[in-house]
This record gives C-alpha cells, structure tokens and sequence, in this order.
C-alpha cells in the first residue's frame, strides 16, 4: 500500500493495566473484610509473576463519611497503604455541584446527622458552606413528621435559623436517608412549597413554575448486598419511593440527577485519577508514565452489581468481573450487562484479569 511510513503512534502504546474495586459486596459483606481481597491487593502490591506494584482504586456507591477517613478505614482493613485520592465515594463527585450551589441554601438528606463524619462537615469540606439537614428542620417543627422525634442526643448538632427566610435553592441526597417517613416527608415539602420556603405551599391560584427546586442523589442502586442473608434497598429504592408519592400528590413526574454507578461523570473522574495514579507510581519518562500521560489506562472494574459496577465499565469501555460475592446471584439468570468475566470473588478476578492481560 502507498500508506505513509510506519511510525510510532499512540496506538502502538502498550496501555498500562490497572484495577478498580467496588467495595460492597466484593472486598466487604457489611463490617466483614473477606479475606479472599486482602490476597487480591497483595497480588496487586507486587505478589505477582512480574513482582510489580499494579495500581489501583475503590469506587464505592457508598459514602458517608470524607475520602481521608475512607481511605483510612480501608488501609487499615485490608492492610494495604491507601491515599485519599483513590477513593471514590457516590458523593465524590457531587464536588462538581459546588460552583452552582456553595453559598446557597441547600437541603441535605442522609447521614450520618452527628459527628464524627457528620455529612454537613464533610459537604463543607467540598465546599457547600450553606448546608441544612432534614434533621434541622425536623427540630425546628416537630409536627412536620410527628411521627418521629429529634433525639436529645442530636440536639446540639442541629442548625437552628428562622426558615421562614430560608429559600432553598436545591435539595441533596448525599447518602442513605437514616430516617425514610420523615426524609420523604420534608423533600416533597420542599419540591411543593413556595420557592422553596419551609412550612409553605405553592398557591394554588398561581401557575407551578416551570422549574422544579432540582433535587440530586448521590447514587441510584436498587439494590445492595452486605452481611444480612439477602439483598438490601439502597438510595435508588428511596428515590422510587419519593417519585411516586410525588407523582400521586403533584400529577408531575419529579426530575432528578443521579450521581455514582454506572453514570459516566464518576467513571470519568475514576479514570482520569487511575491516569494520575498511573503517572505518579511510574519512574518519571518511563514507557508506563508515557503511555499513561497518552493513551490512558487499561482498566478492570471488579463488581458485584450488574446494573452499576458492570454496566457502567462496558459503558465507559472498561473490562469487568463480576463477582459472586456480592448482589449477583447465578440463580436470578444472566446479568443484564455482560462482564468480560464471571468469576467466584474478587481474588479470583484479579488473578484471570492478570493472566489475560499479560
Ligand atoms: O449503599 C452502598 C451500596 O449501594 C453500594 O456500595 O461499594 O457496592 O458500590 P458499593
Ligand atoms: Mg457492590
């Protein structure tokens, strides 16, 4: 062919490998470290054919508490060293919210309420400075959710103002509600009230604006497996709940952004920390540190959850393992999204993503 000389190209560069770990339900079942990830991140440490350190990061739908603290719990769990910067919780990524919302009145629903890791002080640390909880306003007016009452013990953890001045500008659900009535409660208020003041309705004599208050979540899974015997709702079975009651008082279909798993946004932040990751392990103008300044990692997502972790890798254009560890049980068929492989538990996954690779 008359093609133009052979040179090298991005092409011919050798993407450097690299891993991303779900958490529940693949290294952890609730408090449990299984001990089969512990191995697994020692192969990645170096215990392999090549006794190289592979890098790799955690991309948890859960949260709760700041990436430092993550990252601390995990180094001590599963005895690895491990930085903030390669944890990605759901909520992570709601960091991208901060130039639109830092000074404004938002609603905060989900915990932990009281310290230590009160969510409020770890949305602060993002950057939203005018954070109130439905817990604030649960204190503020009991008869709100009379059906519940605010725990002396949490009394001194609330933030007292005179709502009626209050606009809130956007409602986030930055992590499981602790308290379903009352959450589900106060958000429909807020999406119902009069530009977004508390204790208000819109008039019924005024058209509804066109814009609903926007209201986020921090992750979508239905579903999620810890150490209970069977499968448990996660923040996206709460969303459905609050949808259809939405639905039934209002007549409207309620929008809402969804962060987390499977979405591109934290798949993208995830790869994006693997490449500096990557860059930062390499010796400085080395083939890895080149190819991962260029071409970006060759990445394996180990999951539990087809709808999240497996969806979101074949989506982003990842490889990926499901596990059997975790939500994904053979008997309920063929996952909805097909992993590069299925396999037992996370060692496992390691161990065949390595023989493939190398
Ligand atoms: O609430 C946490 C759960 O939905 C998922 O956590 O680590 O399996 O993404 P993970
Ligand atoms: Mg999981």
């Amino acid at each position: 062919s008359n093609s133009a000389p052979t040179r090298s190209t991005t092409k011919d560069l050798q993407k450097p490998l690299a891993f991303a770990f779900d958490i529940d339900g693949v290294l952890k079942a609730g408090p449990i470290v299984l001990p089969e990830a512990k191995r697994a991140l020692q192969i990645l440490e170096g215990n392999n054919p090549r006794n190289q350190k592979i890098p790799y990061i955690f991309i948890t739908n859960g949260g709760g508490k700041h990436e430092s603290a993550r990252a601390t719990d995990l180094a001590r769990e599963l005895e690895v060293p491990v930085t903030p910067e390669q944890v990605i919780q759901a909520h992570t990524v709601m960091k991208s919210l901060v130039p639109l919302y830092a000074d404004k009145p938002i609603l905060m629903v989900g915990g932990p309420e009281t310290p230590p890791n009160a969510a409020r002080d770890v949305m602060r640390s993002y950057g939203f400075n005018n954070v109130y909880t439905t817990l604030d306003l649960h204190a503020h007016a009991p008869a709100a959710w009379p059906f519940s009452t605010v725990h002396p013990d949490q009394l001194p953890y609330v933030r007292r103002d005179d709502f009626s001045k209050v606009q809130f500008a956007a409602i986030l659900v930055f992590h499981d509600s602790r308290e379903w009535g009352r959450d589900t409660q106060i958000i429909i208020d807020i999406l119902r009230s009069h530009n977004g003041v508390f204790g208000t309705e819109h008039p019924p004599s005024e058209p509804l604006p066109d814009k609903q208050i926007p209201i986020y979540f921090s992750h979508g899974d239905l579903l999620w497996g810890n150490d209970h015997s069977v499968v448990r709702f996660g923040q996206g079975a709460f969303r459905l709940a609050i949808e259809n009651v939405y639905k039934h008082t209002t007549g409207r279909e309620m929008e809402s952004t969804v962060f987390g798993k499977p979405y591109r946004i934290t798949y993208d932040y995830a790869n994006e920390l693997l490449r500096q990751h990557l860059i930062s392990m390499a010796p400085a103008s080395s083939a890895t540190a080149e190819a991962a300044k260029l071409v970006g990692p060759s990445v394996w997502m180990v999951g539990d959850n087809t709808e999240s972790d497996i969806r979101g890798a074949v989506d982003f254009g990842w490889s990926s393992a499901l596990v059997r560890t975790g939500v994904y049980k053979d008997h309920n068929g063929p996952p909805n999204y097909t992993p590069t492989i299925l396999v037992d538990n996370v060692e496992q996954a390691v161990i065949q993503a390595i023989q493939r690779e190398w």
